[in-house]
């Protein structure tokens, strides 16, 4: 009689201890579930970022931007600014005159540096040289640096924007 009601006791035990190692389980198995698609979905968002792009600058605005005054750059100087979304060149030759072109090489799309030793525009991908006024001298770039309008008003500097017909590495 006893042990009958021993082995009762045992069995409802058990049963208790399999419902709560059911319902740990249970639960331990929806937290790695809830912790899987949360990874998922992070990975999945960190994709479309990669591939959407930002919301940027245009790559040439409409409207002037000031780039300096023109103290900062004295003759046969440089200075790159970035126009819209764009890096470009204003310089003042040695005539004085200011000048301003996009530093993307027409070649392959490599930013062109002023080298104003030389007065020139070199890219240092494939050796491109590129005289004061974008003009191709060597090298593999197809046409010249695409030319920017330039305004100057009370000592400082804008550019206006590409010059007509002109078109970006790219574009
Ligand atoms: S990208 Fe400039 S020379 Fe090739």
């Amino acid at each position: 009689m006893r042990g009958q009601k021993m082995s009762k006791v045992n069995i409802i035990d058990q049963a208790e201890r399999t419902t709560e190692l059911t319902t740990r389980r249970d639960f331990v198995t929806w937290l790695l579930g809830g912790a899987i698609f949360i990874s998922a979905l992070a990975a999945v968002w960190s994709v479309i970022r990669f591939i959407t792009p930002p919301k940027s600058a245009p790559a040439s605005p409409t409207e002037a931007q000031l780039v300096a005054s023109v103290d900062e750059i004295p003759r046969g100087a440089g200075k790159q600014v970035v126009f819209g979304s764009k890096p470009v060149w204003v310089i003042q030759d040695k005539k004085g005159n200011y000048k301003a072109f996009s530093a993307i090489c027409t070649h392959l799309g490599c930013i062109a540096e002023w080298q104003q030793d030389k007065q020139i525009f070199f890219c240092p991908c494939h050796a491109g040289v590129l005289d004061e006024n974008g003009k191709v001298i060597s090298g593999p770039p197809p046409r010249p640096l695409p030319p920017y309008n330039l305004e100057t008003k009370d000592d400082r500097i804008y550019i206006t924007g590409l010059k007509e017909g002109e078109r970006l590495y790219g574009a």
